[in-house]
C-alpha cells in the first residue's frame, strides 16, 4: 500500500487486468490529478484498452489512445465523482460528542459519522428526537449491560436443590409463572420501542436490545425453576395480562418507557430483593439476584431519558401523569394482582403453615407493597415531581405492579 503513484507520472499496470483490479490503481491515479487533468496508463494485459475504455465512460472520464506508442492509453479525470459527492453530509460524528438533536429521515441506516451521498431513501424512525430518546448515561449502562450478560446454564447452579415442602414449592411454581408472564411484556415493550428508534442514536438501540436479552434469560430462568421438580405451571389471572396488555397499548416512547421501566421494573426491583431474601431454595435466591442486577440497569435508562426529557420539556410531566391516570381508569374494573400469585407471597415469605408463620409472611408482603411504593415515590421524586403529587400517582399505579 505504500507504493506511491506520482501525480502525472505513466501508470504502468504490468499485466494486471481490469478483471483482477486494475481499475483500483487506476482511479487512485486518477484521483492524484485534479478534474480536467491527465493521466497516462500503460500495460500488458491484451485486453486492458477494451476495459479501460469502457470503465473510463461508465465513470465518466475522458479516454483516448495515445499515438505512436503502443499499449498506452490517456484518461482525463471528470467530475462525475466529485459531483455524487457534491450534496453529501456527515451523519453527525461517530462518537456520543457528534450526535445532532433531529438526524433527518434520509439519514436511515448510515453509520453515525459517515459520509451519507444525498437522494437515497427516507426510513422512517419516528422515534428521532434526541430529548425523547437519549440519556448521557447510555453507552456506559451499554457498555455495563453487554459485559455483565451471564449464561442461565452456569451462571445457576441448578443442581443445589434443598427440600422444599410440596405447598411452598407450590407457592414458588405460582410466582415464577407470573414472572414469566410479566418478563414477556418487558421484553415484548423495548423490543418494539428500539425498532422505532433512529439508528443514530445507536447506543439507545444496542442498550435495549440488550435488555430484550436480559428479558429473556429471566423468561428462561423462571420458567426452568418452575419445572425445576415436575411441577406444573400456575395461573395467569385475568387481571395480570390486563394490566400488561394496557402497557403494551402506549404508543409513546416516553410514556411506554416511564410505565414499564420507572414504575413496573421499578417496582419488580423491590419484588425480586423479596424473593431473593425470602427464597425457600438457593436456585430461588440466584435467579431472582441475578435478574434484579439486570433490572437494575432497565430502571435507571428510564430515569435517566426521561429525567434528561423533564429538564428540557416542562410539559413532560403533566404527560406522565395523564398516562398513569389513563391507565389506572382502564385497569379500574379489573382485579389487579392474580389472587393466587398475592397468596403465593405471603406463603413463599412464611414458609410454613403454622399461624404465627402465615401472619409473618402477610406481613412481609405488606412490607414489600411499602417498599415498592417508597422506591416509586422516589424515582417520581427523581422526575421532578413534588412528595405529595408523587405519593398520589404511586397509589394509583397498577396491582399487578408491572
Ligand atoms: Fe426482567
Ligand atoms: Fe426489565
Amino acid at each position: 500500500m505504500t507504493e506511491q503513484h506520482h501525480p502525472g507520472a505513466p501508470l504502468d499496470l504490468g499485466v494486471l487486468g481490469f478483471e483482477r483490479g486494475a481499475h483500483l490503481l487506476v482511479r487512485r491515479a486518477l484521483h492524484g490529478v485534479p478534474v480536467g487533468g491527465r493521466i497516462t496508463v500503460t500495460g500488458g494485459d491484451p485486453a486492458l484498452g477494451v476495459h479501460l475504455r469502457a470503465w473510463a465512460r461508465r465513470e465518466g472520464h475522458g479516454f483516448s489512445a495515445v499515438t505512436g506508442r503502443t499499449a498506452t492509453w490517456e484518461l482525463a479525470r471528470g467530475s462525475a465523482e466529485t459531483d455524487r459527492w457534491a450534496g453529501a453530509e456527515r451523519a453527525g460524528g461517530p462518537g456520543p460528542d457528534g450526535i445532532v438533536a433531529r438526524p433527518p429521515a434520509h439519514w436511515g441506516l448510515a453509520a453515525r459519522g459517515a459520509l451519507v451521498e444525498a437522494g437515497g431513501p427516507d426510513v422512517r424512525f419516528d422515534v428521532d428526537d434526541r430529548d425523547v430518546v437519549w440519556a448521557d448515561l447510555a453507552p456506559r449502562l451499554y457498555a455495563h449491560a453487554a459485559a455483565a450478560q451471564w449464561d442461565p446454564a452456569t451462571a445457576v447452579d441448578w443442581d443445589a436443590t434443598t427440600d422444599v415442602p410440596a405447598e411452598v414449592e407450590a407457592a414458588v411454581v405460582q410466582v415464577m409463572t407470573y414472572l414469566v408472564e410479566n418478563e414477556q411484556a418487558a421484553l415484548v415493550v423495548p423490543a418494539g420501542l428500539l425498532a422505532r428508534v433512529h439508528p443514530h442514536f445507536r447506543e439507545v438501540q444496542q442498550l435495549l436490545a440488550v435488555q430484550a436479552a436480559d428479558e429473556a434469560r429471566h423468561m428462561d430462568v423462571f420458567t426452568r425453576r418452575a419445572l425445576l421438580h415436575g411441577g406444573r405451571m400456575g395461573t395467569s389471572s385475568a387481571g395480570g395480562r390486563s394490566s400488561l396488555a394496557t402497557l403494551l397499548a402506549e404508543p409513546d416512547f416516553s410514556l411506554a418507557s416511564f410505565l414499564l421501566s420507572v414504575l413496573g421494573e421499578g417496582s419488580f426491583l423491590s419484588l425480586l430483593a423479596f424473593l431473593e431474601r425470602h427464597a425457600p431454595d438457593p436456585v430461588t435466591a440466584q435467579i431472582t439476584h441475578l435478574a434484579r442486577v439486570d433490572e437494575a440497569r432497565h430502571v435507571a435508562f428510564g430515569v435517566a431519558h426521561l429525567e434528561h426529557q423533564s429538564g428540557v420539556d416542562p410539559s413532560l410531566r403533566g404527560k406522565l401523569r395523564t398516562a398513569i391516570e389513563r391507565r389506572h381508569d382502564a385497569l379500574a374494573d379489573t382485579a389487579g394482582l392474580n389472587a393466587d400469585v398475592f397468596d403465593a407471597l405471603v406463603v413463599l415469605a412464611a414458609g410454613a403453615w403454622t399461624p404465627e408463620a402465615i401472619a409473618r409472611g402477610h406481613d412481609a408482603v405488606q412490607e414489600l407493597h411499602h417498599a415498592m411504593d417508597e422506591g416509586r415515590r422516589q424515582r417520581l421524586a427523581r422526575l421532578g415531581f413534588p412528595p405529595d403529587e408523587a405519593a398520589e400517582l404511586s397509589a394509583l399505579h397498577t396491582r399487578n405492579f408491572m
